[in-house]
């Protein structure tokens, strides 16, 4: 049996890579390993101890919250808080950012989350995940502010994802490749088991709602014509892939190749910016997907040099196989200018 490396093994044999750093860095990330097990082992058994349904609250997008999603939140939150590594977070679940409290030290990073993404899925037994995004302090106090956690995607010092799936998989990257393990159900232990994962060149798939194509921007929907090859028979069509979890679908793309798309849509002037966010969805994964030789755009640029101006900001997202995404980026420029225009008033505060 090959010698099996432990994620902590990893990060410390990461940390090397970086002469100046505390250690501080590598405690979080092992901090957020030891929060995935506790979700783990909550969704593995959620229909045994009444943790699947509604938690009977809505939250800031008017969503009603899982039992599932507060565990999560509440997880990583408690697992995060007191050990003086955090200066902020900032979580899908809450409305403004958690502050550290003051009974414990502030730390230099800041950390952004989805606690439990594809919540739609977990009465029915399809993979969920946890999103994350770590971003140096950058505010001048000693807890952080807002500005902390609305840095561009392009400032994340790591970002990475849970999938509880048939396996339990957590992935990270700090900007140097893209590492995959997998939890050891018997030991409780996340093991290397995907050593720098690269995206295919050739896709195999494409993910978006299709149900809502008649709300798409003319250019989005000539786009998936071309991957399903109604342009031209004789190019081969790409299949389709999509289950509802951005970080299922996200994975498998990554791992097989391929886009997932969520385009902002007509069909209400809220939805122009489409439904995934942007600060703990969009610019984790886009990070994710840029260190593994892939790229995400809103459909006009890359998703990483957008500033974003409020925490739980929509875009529209496109990520994947870098020259699908810059395909799409050429159809939206030839058919949607309205689209575009008002998208872009919108992203930049300028309605
Ligand atoms: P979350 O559960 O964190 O709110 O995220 C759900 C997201 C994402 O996981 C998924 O890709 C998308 O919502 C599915 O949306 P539709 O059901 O509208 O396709
Ligand atoms: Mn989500
Ligand atoms: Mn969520």
């Amino acid at each position: 049996m090959s010698s099996r490396i432990t994620i902590e093994r990893h990060i410390l044999d990461q940390q090397k890579l970086y002469p100046q750093a505390s250690g501080i860095f590598s405690g979080l990330l092992y901090d957020i390993a030891l929060a995935a097990k506790y979700i783990n082992r909550e969704v593995t058994h959620a229909a045994l101890v009444d943790a699947l349904g509604s938690a009977d609250s809505i939250n800031v997008h008017g969503e009603t919250q899982q039992k599932l999603d507060m565990f999560a939140d509440s997880t990583i939150i408690r697992i995060c808080n007191s050990t003086g590594r955090l200066c902020i977070m900032a979580s899908e679940e809450h409305d403004d950012v958690i502050p550290i409290p003051e009974d414990y030290f502030g730390g230099k990073y800041a950390l952004v989350f989805d606690p439990l993404d594809g919540s739609s899925n977990i009465n029915v037994n399809v993979g969920v995940g946890t999103i994350f995004g770590i971003y140096r302090k950058i505010s001048s106090g000693v807890y952080g502010t807002i500005e902390d956690v609305l840095q561009p995607g392009s400032k994340l010092a790591a970002a990475g994802y849970i999938l509880y799936g048939p396996s339990t998989m957590l992935v990270y990257t700090t900007g140097q490749g893209v590492f995959g393990f997998t939890l050891d159900q018997t030991l409780g232990e996340f093991f290397l088991s995907h050593p720098n994962i690269t995206i295919p060149d050739k896709a195999s798939y494409y993910s978006v709602n299709q149900g809502r194509q008649r709300y798409w921007p003319e250019g989005v929907r000539k786009y998936i014509e071309w991957l399903q090859g109604l342009d031209d028979p004789s190019r081969p069509h790409v299949d389709t892939r999509y289950t509802g979890s951005l970080v299922l679908d996200f994975h498998r793309n990554l791992v097989n190749g391929g886009v997932f798309m969520y385009p902002g849509d007509m069909q209400k002037p809220s939805n122009i910016s489409g439904k995934m966010r942007l600060v703990y969805e969009g610019n984790p994964l886009s990070f994710i997907a840029k260190n593994a030789g892939g790229y995400a755009s809103d459909g006009l640029q890359d998703i990483l040099t957008i500033k974003p101006r409020t925490l739980h900001q929509r875009v529209p997202l496109f990520i994947g196989n870098r020259d699908l995404v810059q395909e799409v980026e050429r159809f939206i420029a030839t058919n949607d200018g309205d689209w575009m225009t008002t998208y872009k008033a919108q992203r930049d505060g300028k309605q």
